[in-house]
């Protein structure tokens, strides 16, 4: 293996946490422990993306279509999504930033003011940005920086012609951070699903077969050493 100290510094990662509901299926178990055990793992995974050194790590939490799952589903959840929120986890011991993508105002008033407490009080740190995507998706993204370009513009703080990409990126969740190298989907599925549309233009998508509560720090040194393996020319030669 590479150096441990060094593959995986300053990388940008997205992840797709999938594969909960047939890890459940697969032991007689109810879809909700699934997502039990996969904010778990997240945890788990988080805290070794801390320790490589890695830059960004963005993770699919909870997507606008999931709204459509049985409300029981969706209450699970969103009280995992909670209960985290409540724990505040290692943010300052470990130095992490905390960003949330996605439309926070369907969520309960008291895990917006949570989302916005945790933000505010990590803003400042210097070590990795730790991304958690919560009722998110790309295009509603894409739409909403428009919408935020267009205002700008109707007052007189833009014009038209200074609208670029470099103002898209910027007027996106994840303003200001290197865009995914690689993202990462576990569980066999090849899709993006919606997510990080416009940020994934040049990243490499790697795939594991894997569910995500069986997903372990070997597997994400797995999928760090695919794509190392793999060489990017952007277009170029
Ligand atoms: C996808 O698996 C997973 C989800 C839709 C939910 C992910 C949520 C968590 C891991 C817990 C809450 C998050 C935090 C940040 C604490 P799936 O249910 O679509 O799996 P399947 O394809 O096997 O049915």
């Amino acid at each position: 293996m590479a150096d441990k100290e060094h593959f995986a510094q300053g990388l940008s990662i997205g992840i797709i946490m999938d594969g909960n509901g047939r890890w459940a299926k697969q032991r007689g178990l109810p879809r909700t422990a699934g997502h039990k055990r996969g904010a778990e793992v997240f945890q788990d995974i988080t805290r070794y993306c801390n320790e490589l050194g890695v830059e960004s790590v963005f993770f699919y939490a909870f997507s606008t279509e999931n709204w459509k799952r049985p409300f029981e589903e969706v209450s699970a959840i969103m009280k995992l999504f909670g209960e985290y929120l409540h724990k505040a986890f290692d943010y300052q011991k470990e130095n992490n930033r905390v960003v949330f993508m996605g439309d926070r105002t369907a969520l309960e008033p008291r895990y917006q003011s949570l989302m916005d407490e945790i933000e505010g009080k990590t803003q400042n740190n210097t070590g990795m940005t730790l991304n958690i995507a919560v009722n998110y998706g790309g295009r509603p993204e894409i739409v909403r920086a428009a919408r935020l370009l267009a205002e700008k513009v109707q007052r007189g703080e833009m014009s038209p012609e200074q609208i670029d990409e470099a103002a898209l990126s910027a007027a996106m969740y994840t303003r200001g951070q290197k865009d995914p190298d690689f993202i990462l989907r576990p569980s066999g599925e090849k899709r993006l699903s919606n997510f990080m549309l416009w940020q994934a233009a040049y990243s490499e998508m790697v795939e594991m077969d894997v569910l995500w509560p069986d997903f372990t720090r070997h597997d994400l040194d797995l999928a760090i050493e695919e794509f190392n393996r793999r060489s990017r020319r952007f277009g170029g030669l």
